[in-house]
């Protein structure tokens, strides 16, 4: 069964495995996506063990971590088969960090609740005061621009799409971050989130305002 030292061994685990990492999923983004991923399960009646597990091994198993996508999950799988669970409990969590990421999960659609729950603690991380945040500290690390005025929308592109390595912090607003909040899943995923985008959209209003030599 699925149990407090679980929890605090994937804890362990995912510090100790983030420790050194500077591409905004330090381990205090795994702490974040955690936090909100138990909040959001009371709200929704939601395993909040199952959620909790999953939120600390989310990104272990991303391929950018890893030599390959392959070598990921089976780094994460060797984790998973050395601790007291149950096939059906091993499944369980793969199933829900599996439909997490946007390439991890090949878009589909995360298969149960608990999953709909880590997707969205995840997405959330990436809006509101800590989505800016993280924003340009990535593309300060990149060496990207701030902001690159007269640029063309990009509003429309998709979010596959969007990646493009010349993008400036504010372009990325347009590419994913404002459309984050449509593609939430849970109920209290979809409140949390308006109140994150629109602290986007002021900052935004603000930013504009501000690089025009307005007060
Ligand atoms: P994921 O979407 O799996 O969390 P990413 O590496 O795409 O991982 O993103 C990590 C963080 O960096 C997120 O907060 C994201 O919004 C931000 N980010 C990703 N790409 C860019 C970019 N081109 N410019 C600015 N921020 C970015
Ligand atoms: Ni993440």
């Amino acid at each position: 069964m699925l149990n407090k030292s679980l929890t605090e061994k994937a804890e362990i685990f995912a510090k100790d495995f983030f420790s050194s990492d500077t591409t905004g999923h330090d381990w205090f983004h795994t702490d974040r996506v955690r936090n909100q991923a138990v909040a959001i399960a009371e709200e929704e009646g939601a395993s909040i063990e199952k959620c909790e597990i999953a939120a600390l091994l989310h990104d272990i198993a991303d391929a950018k971590f890893h030599e390959s996508e392959k070598a990921g999950k089976e780094y994460l799988k060797n984790w998973l088969a050395h601790q007291k669970m149950s096939s059906e409990e091993i499944n369980d969590i793969l199933l829900i960090i599996s439909t997490v990421s946007f390439k991890g999960g090949n878009n589909t659609s995360p298969a149960t609740l608990e999953a709909e729950i880590v997707h969205d603690a995840d997405r959330l991380d990436a809006i509101g005061a800590i989505g800016i945040a993280r924003c340009f500290m990535f593309a300060g690390n990149k060496n990207h621009d701030m902001h690159r005025p007269g640029r063309a929308s990009r509003e429309n592109m998709s979010i596959e799409e969007y990646r493009d390595d010349n993008s400036s912090a504010v372009d990325h607003f347009y590419e994913k971050l404002l459309k984050l909040k449509g593609l939430m899943l849970t109920a209290s995923g979809k409140k949390r989130a308006e109140l994150r985008h629109n602290r986007l959209v002021n900052f935004l209003d603000d930013f504009y305002s501000e690089w025009e030599g307005h007060s």
